[in-house]
């Protein structure tokens, strides 16, 4: 559909997603009663220093993580396939920024789609460089895809201390949005945590998401309730306003 000369163009749209969206995909999230790091200290598994220390404990943490995508009960929900719809049928400009090292938006079908925490599903070889689809079992030291040495790869992911990945992208697009939503995160890690308040009375801030996060009252709205509900929801009622 063309819009009539004279409408406003529609809004650049950015959207933030946490572990909650995957949550009743059947994968635990961080910081919820059952969640990973009640299970495990950060300390020991998700930073340089313990991959330095103890990487067999590390690659094994990740290894049992990246099983869990290949379980067929693990696969998108309507959460995830929601977003996907989103992505193809929003008019104007679109960013899907997830925190989750899963696949899941992926295998929905969404596109426009920045995994600023990295992907389970890629590992990065400390020898040459190359990032490349991930062998099953980093822990039994697989050979490089790219250049062949044994002992070099690690999981593409990101760890505390280290830098998040596509910031200049991410910044970009809310430097330009006009709606910013945040869902099933606990706005607990930075710089995540602080894309409401840069965006923040210039563009429309929503939240979603099974309980207040600790960021909520800095949004103009704040929804609570299960992803696969909500995040249906708002996107039909966002298409619908949109007229796409
Ligand atoms: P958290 O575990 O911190 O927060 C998950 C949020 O999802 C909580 O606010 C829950 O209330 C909410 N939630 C749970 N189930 C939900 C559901 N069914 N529908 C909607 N919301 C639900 O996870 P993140 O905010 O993603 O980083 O954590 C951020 C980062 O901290 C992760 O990317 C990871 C972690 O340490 C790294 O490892 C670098």
């Amino acid at each position: 559909m063309t819009r009539p000369s004279g409408a406003a163009a529609p809004p650049g749209a950015v959207v933030l997603t946490g572990a909650g969206v995957s949550r009743e995909s059947g994968l635990s999230t961080f910081r919820d009663p059952d969640g990973v790091w009640r299970r495990v200290r950060i300390e020991d598994v998700a930073t340089p220093e313990a991959f330095a220390r103890d990487p067999a404990r590390v690659q094994e943490f990740y290894d049992a993580r990246r099983a869990q995508l290949a379980d067929p009960a693990v696969r998108p929900n309507a959460a995830h396939r929601a977003l996907a719809e989103l992505d193809r049928r929003w008019p104007g400009d679109f960013l899907l920024v997830t925190q989750n090292v899963d696949d899941l938006h992926g295998r929905a079908g969404s596109e426009r789609l920045l995994h600023m925490h990295g992907e389970l599903a890629k590992a990065r070889c400390l020898r040459c460089g190359a990032v490349e689809r991930s062998p099953p079992r980093l822990a039994d030291s697989p050979p490089c895809p790219a250049c062949g040495e044994r002992g070099g790869l690690r999981p593409h992911v990101v760890w505390f201390g280290e830098m998040p990945l596509g910031m200049e992208r991410i910044e970009e697009a809310l430097a330009r949005c006009g709606l910013f939503v945040s869902i099933g995160t606990s706005g607990s890690v930075y710089p995540a945590a602080g894309f409401v308040a840069t965006v923040r009375g210039r563009a429309r801030t929503v939240e979603l998401n099974l309980e207040p996060s600790e960021g909520s009252a800095l949004f103009d709205e704040a929804r609570q309730g299960p992803a696969t509900r909500l995040v249906p929801e708002f996107v039909d009622a966002l298409l619908r306003d949109a007229g796409a």
